[in-house]
């Protein structure tokens, strides 16, 4: 068997507590462990708070792990710091609900998808023009898109810019959190099988959070449930859709309880 393209072994992650004399919160991710083989794509459920984005959060380096450990391409992540971490970070990519907010309003398209090519140090010019076209049209979107702003278009149309965007570096991981939970719904189909055609196309992994199970059902090969932190049950994910073991994960399913 190949190492997973991602591991993560009894992580934490713990807030700081609000005020000075505050009790230490619980954690927000308790303990969790997770395999994800590349080219699959695991789905993340739970309620609520239950801890789906602080997971993601402390897998993209945005929250610092009380404890445990994450490997990624075979390297120890949580030990990468500076410049090693910069490039290391380009193997993430990272698609976030609301493409308006994560979008800055006031740049064309053509900036937000060379933004992360002239981060990278990549030379502006008919190149990067070419690339920028070609990844846009690669998500659906034609080429007289490039010079329009975000603000000017529609939600599932500025998720598929967010998408490319996330793409321009070649990632190995797609990090996606509630992808397409602030889309109508005719859309939100669109967009999963944008996704599952660039993951074909590219071979990629994804890290997909949701509340919705038909989109789970829908997209992941495996299938994690969270609760309070903790990982309740996981497994492939038709079996557990199909019939959960945990008591938790039936009630969220929606099945009545075991006998
Ligand atoms: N920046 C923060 N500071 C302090 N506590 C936080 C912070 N972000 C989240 N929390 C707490 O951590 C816990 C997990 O929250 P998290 O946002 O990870 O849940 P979630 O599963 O993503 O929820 P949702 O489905 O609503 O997005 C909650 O108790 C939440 O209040
Ligand atoms: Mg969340």
């Amino acid at each position: 068997m190949t190492a997973p393209l991602l591991h993560v072994q009894d992580l934490v992650v713990r807030y700081k507590p609000r005020g000075l004399f505050a009790q230490a919160p619980p954690p927000a991710v308790n303990r969790v462990s997770l395999s994800l083989p590349e080219g699959a794509t695991l789905g993340v459920v739970g309620e609520s708070g239950s801890g789906k984005s602080s997971l993601l959060r402390a897998i993209l380096r945005l929250v610092p792990a009380e404890s445990g450990s994450i490997t990624f391409g075979g390297a120890d992540w949580l030990s990468l710091r500076g410049p090693e971490l910069r490039l290391a970070r380009q193997g993430i990519g990272v698609v976030a609900q609301n493409p308006f907010l994560s979008l800055s309003p006031r740049l064309t398209i053509a900036q937000i998808l060379s933004e992360p090519l002239l981060a990278r140090g990549d030379r502006p010019g008919p190149d990067m023009v070419a690339q920028t076209a070609a990844l846009l049209s690669r998500c659906g979107l034609p080429p007289d898109f490039l010079p329009r702003r975000a603000r000017e278009l529609s939600g599932g149309q500025a998720q598929r810019v967010a998408i490319a965007r996330a793409l321009a570096l070649g990632p190995r991981l797609l990090v996606l959190d509630e992808p397409t939970s602030a889309l109508d719904v005719s859309v939100q189909a669109q967009i999963l099988n944008l996704l599952m055609d660039l993951k074909a196309d590219f071979g990629l992994s994804m890290l997909f959070v949701t509340h919705n199970l038909k989109v789970v059902a829908h997209i992941s090969d495996l299938l994690m449930v969270m609760h309070q932190g903790e990982v309740v049950e996981s497994g492939r994910a038709e079996s557990v859709i199909a019939d959960p073991a945990q008591p938790y994960s039936r009630a969220l399913m929606g099945f009545r309880p075991r006998p």
